[in-house]
């Protein structure tokens, strides 16, 4: 490595210091510094999580969204965890895998082209940052695999810095990207560099090089030429204006920079893997490797990042990779001997090392603790029972069958949390494969069908395509709900049975779309608005010539409002103006409701901690539901608190304000909820009763006092780390207040309480009196049972042991248990054989006193005597049972317990 470049490498030397870097060099060059967008992807349901640093700038590219920079730089944050990009099981065991990962890009919207990107890329590699040129290699699209030439003009730019004999040519497959089927695409070219013992041959050969994972070559940057569209006619035409979109791992580029043969050695990773052995301490068993600690070290960086963009873990979707990820993590802890809950500790390294960098991390560092804490305590109730089902099943398992039974895995998760992935790898410790998607199969059979995820529109995905379509074509509605209940709008779509139509008659279902509505659509929580949609012709006297009822209004885009209903009279048509009229009262019912939830919402906050965060809502005309990250129920004091809390601000009456701002103006207000907006966006702001203060775009109340009265109806848990509170307001506070007092007047008459204060002392005392009652009862049957007085009379005498029989009228089990160890005491010492029929079955019970035990066992006599009732049975040396379906035989069984017991006294 050339002086000047060693000398430079100074100023860079931690994995931090190239990240300023790189932001600086491109600032220096007109870029403006975007920060990263949350790990949660904005509007694109296709995506589990961001995945490359030009997902935030998708609309940009494709020209729907301006911004006001053309150049821009970021160092994104990107899970990649699972699926095609990346197999969970190399995390930790190659050097150079993650879940999450920082990429670094530079990006260029109809501005500089190919030639400065390469230029740059390349500059800020060799002088900047001081790679050793001789050891990079690029590649170029070689025109194989999509309709687009070589990009040979790439590779003119290239040898000006590389030798043409390192310039690769590589197939669409590795290097044509794009961002889906239709859309801007464009050849890419990757940097790579080679860490193998000598350098790069100078003459490229077919067959060789980076494209063909040869692991010496490590990717370093990828720049994508964003040239060309795909409209999604099979066609492809240049773009107007070419792009540019690069995407550069840092932890590789750091671990080249640094010369560690390991990500993990970097000081984006060190730190957490030195504080998963520092925990494991002396407690770490030999012959552990690096591995479990690169694992935990990862996977507790992902998951502080995650739960830090609002994703906790639990089923379904990204919430199930994040919970996955995490109990990974917790069984490699376990492996190496770390017995408590860890996770939370190395997240508080995660947040220690990047909370500068991510502030989200510090903002919720609460969070990040109460849930993964959560999370482990959870999960580690179930490990250590789980290996050992696991290890039971391994070992019963026949060797020489590979694939082990996908039944158990499906048992697994469904007993003891494993996922599924997880099972799979403890098995290919021992050798043995699982066929994962036979045990999914299995968990479904297991768990039975349902939960499918219908349209929310009925009739599945082609209704969806309708939207897509009538979309295109209307364009969004304007919304005018927040300020009025009743607007005229033009009809601009009607849509039947999942198809667009013209026209629509008395009698039809229908989904109506106009230009503009009143009707709030399904939200954030919130329920759809209901009512009425009518034209009046001038000249028609006595009512409207059409009239349709709206039984509810969904979004199924955004932007797009739809009215779903039936046409009650006339015939609708697209072009008719409709005056749309919200059912006020119904709508008012849900204003009070949604706006309870946002004061709740803050109340929660103070009362509890800042670790609340809300992880759903439903606000309907009758009640609200509000479900909230916290690990223990609510308490009556603190239920208590929390409704004088809401109470108060509602009493406080202070008028509500809704304003528009931009992110970085309501994140200065305080504003909650600010999970994954877009950047640049502007988003509305509802400040209620002064201290509440949420990104909302829903409809609220005028004043705090709209609400009335605030009434909690229910507290329960619904997931692990997950409580729900169901609350009442207004009209519906008024009922459920007054159904209480009915039901406890009602009560107060039938035990003649004086007052309802009187009713808890009341009930205490009939309690207590039907206990002493059961008690009575309970001696008076085993009195009954035992013949009350002496017992002489069924006593007989068998080689000195005394022996009583009895056969007991219908009686049940427990009291002829009772009354058996009864007899036995009075007997002092000997052996009690009882009879009795209980529940139409013969049963027949043997009692022996301790003295007696060493020669006869009460289980082999009773097995005995249970022949004559065609039964079985066992027990205990001092006391057994048997049972059998033939109540004749009980009498002859009684008679039979002399010379049985004799043969068995004799036999010993
Ligand atoms: N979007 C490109 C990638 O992810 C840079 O590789």
């Amino acid at each position: 490595m050339a002086d000047s470049n060693r000398r430079l490498l100074t100023a860079a030397h931690t994995a931090a210091g190239i990240r300023q870097r790189f932001v600086d060099y491109f600032v220096a060059r007109g870029h403006t510094h975007v920060p990263s967008s949350s790990l949660v992807p904005q509007d694109d349901p296709t995506l589990l999580f961001v995945n490359a640093g030009m997902n935030q700038f998708k609309d940009v590219f494709t020209g729907r969204e301006q911004r006001p920079y053309s150049r821009a730089v970021t160092v994104q944050r990107c899970v990649r965890a699972g699926g095609k990009h990346n197999d969970l099981d190399n995390v930790g065991f190659t050097p150079r895998h993650q879940t999450l990962f920082e990429m670094l890009g530079n990006f260029s919207f109809g501005d500089y082209f190919k030639r400065e990107a390469i230029e740059w890329a390349w500059k800020f590699l060799t002088e900047d940052l001081g790679l050793p040129s001789e050891r990079l290699v690029v590649t170029i699209y070689d025109g194989q695999g999509e309709d687009a030439p070589p990009d040979e003009e790439a590779a003119e730019l290239w040898a000006a810095y590389v030798p043409r004999g390192r310039i690769y040519r590589c197939s669409a497959k590795d290097n044509f990207w794009q961002m889906g089927d239709t859309g801007p695409c464009g050849p890419c070219s990757e940097i790579h560099i080679y860490k193998g013992d000598v350098a790069p041959a100078t003459a490229a050969e077919p067959g060789t090089g980076p494209a063909y994972a040869d692991s010496d070559f490590v990717e370093l940057w990828n720049l994508v030429f964003m040239q060309y569209e795909k409209p999604g006619d099979g066609t492809m035409r240049p773009l107007p204006k070419p792009s540019i979109d690069t995407g550069s791992g840092l932890e590789r580029v750091a671990a080249a920079v640094l010369g560690a043969g390991s990500n993990y050695e970097t000081d984006l990773l060190s730190p957490m893997v030195e504080e998963a052995k520092r925990l494991a301490g002396d407690s770490v068993p030999s012959g552990v490797g690096e591995a479990p600690f690169r694992v935990i070290a990862d996977h507790a960086r992902a998951t502080a990042f995650l739960v830090a963009d609002g994703v906790f873990p639990d089923k379904g979707g990204r919430n199930y990779v994040l919970r996955r990820i995490m109990r990974r993590a917790i069984r490699h802890g376990a492996d190496v001997g770390l017995a408590e809950p860890f996770m939370h500790e190395v997240c508080r390294k995660v947040i220690e090392v990047f909370g500068d960098v991510y502030p989200e991390l510090h903002e919720r560092a609460a969070v990040i603790e109460e849930v993964v804490r959560g999370e482990e305590e959870s999960f580690r109730r179930t490990l250590d029972r789980g290996l050992r089902r696991l290890r039971k099943s391994i070992d019963k398992h026949e060797s020489g069958r590979p694939s082990f039974d996908p039944a158990v895995a499906a048992d697994l998760y469904n007993t003891y949390g494993f996922p599924i992935d997880l099972t799979a790898v403890i098995l290919r410790e021992h050798g043995l494969s699982l066929d994962e998607k036979a045990a999914e199969a299995e968990l479904k059979a297991q768990q039975g069908e349902g939960g499918g995820r219908g349209s929310d529109l009925g009739a599945g995905e082609a209704v969806a395509d309708v939207y897509f379509e009538v979309h295109g074509e209307v364009g969004d509605t304007e919304f005018l709900g927040y300020a009025s209940e009743e607007a005229r709008g033009v009809v601009t779509a009607i849509v039947v049975d999942g198809a667009s139509v013209e026209r629509a008659e008395a009698g039809q279902a229908v989904e109506l779309v106009l230009d503009r509505t009143p009707f709030y659509a399904e939200s954030g929580g919130q329920v759809g608005d209901t009512g009425l949609a009518f034209h009046t012709e001038p000249s028609a006297k006595g009512g409207a010539t059409v009239k349709v009822e709206i039984e509810d209004t969904l979004k199924p885009r955004a932007g797009m409002h739809v009215h779903r209903g039936r046409v009650l009279h006339g015939e609708v048509r697209v072009g008719t103006t409709l005056t749309l009229q919200v059912d006020r009262a119904r709508r008012q019912a849900i204003r009070r409701n949604h706006s309870a939830t946002h004061l709740l919402h803050h109340a929660l906050r103070a009362e509890l901690g800042e670790h609340v965060v809300q992880k759903g809502s439903l606000v309907s005309p009758e009640r609200l539901r509000f479900d909230f990250s916290h690990n223990r129920a609510i308490t009556v004091e603190q239920r208590r608190a929390l409704e004088q809390r809401v109470n108060a601000m509602v009493l406080s009456n202070t008028a509500s304000v809704t304003k528009e701002l931009s992110m970085l103006e309501a994140k200065a207000e305080g504003a909650i909820g600010l999970f994954g907006e877009k950047y640049g966006e502007r988003v509305r702001v509802v400040r209620l009763a002064d201290d509440s203060v949420e990104l909302c775009g829903g409809t609220h109340v005028e004043r705090a006092g709209d609400i009335g009265l605030f009434s909690i109806v229910g507290e329960s848990s619904i997931a692990q780390g997950v409580r729900r509170i169901e609350a009442v307001t207004g009209e519906g506070a008024l009922a459920y207040v007054q159904s209480l007092a009915e039901v406890t007047a009602e009560a107060s008459a039938q035990l003649h309480a004086g007052s309802p204060q009187e009713l808890p002392e009341r009930i205490g005392r009939l309690q207590a009196e039907l206990k002493q009652r059961d008690r009575e009862i309970a001696t008076l049957k085993q009195k009954l049972a035992t013949g009350g007085g002496t017992a002489t009379d069924e006593v007989t005498e068998v080689e000195g042991i005394k022996l009583l029989t009895r056969r007991l009228s219908g009686t049940d089990v427990k009291t002829l248990r009772s009354a058996a160890d009864a007899l036995r005491d009075r007997l002092g010492s000997g052996v009690v054989v009882l009879a009795a029929e209980t529940d139409g079955k013969a049963t027949l019970l043997v009692a022996i006193t301790k003295d007696l035990q060493a020669r006869v066992h009460a289980g082999k006599l009773v097995g005995e005597l249970a022949r004559h009732v065609d039964g079985r049975g066992g027990g205990r040396p001092d006391l057994a049972q048997a049972g059998g379906p033939k109540l004749t035989g009980l009498d002859e069984a009684l008679g039979a317990a002399e010379p049985a017991l004799r043969a068995l006294l004799g036999a010993a």
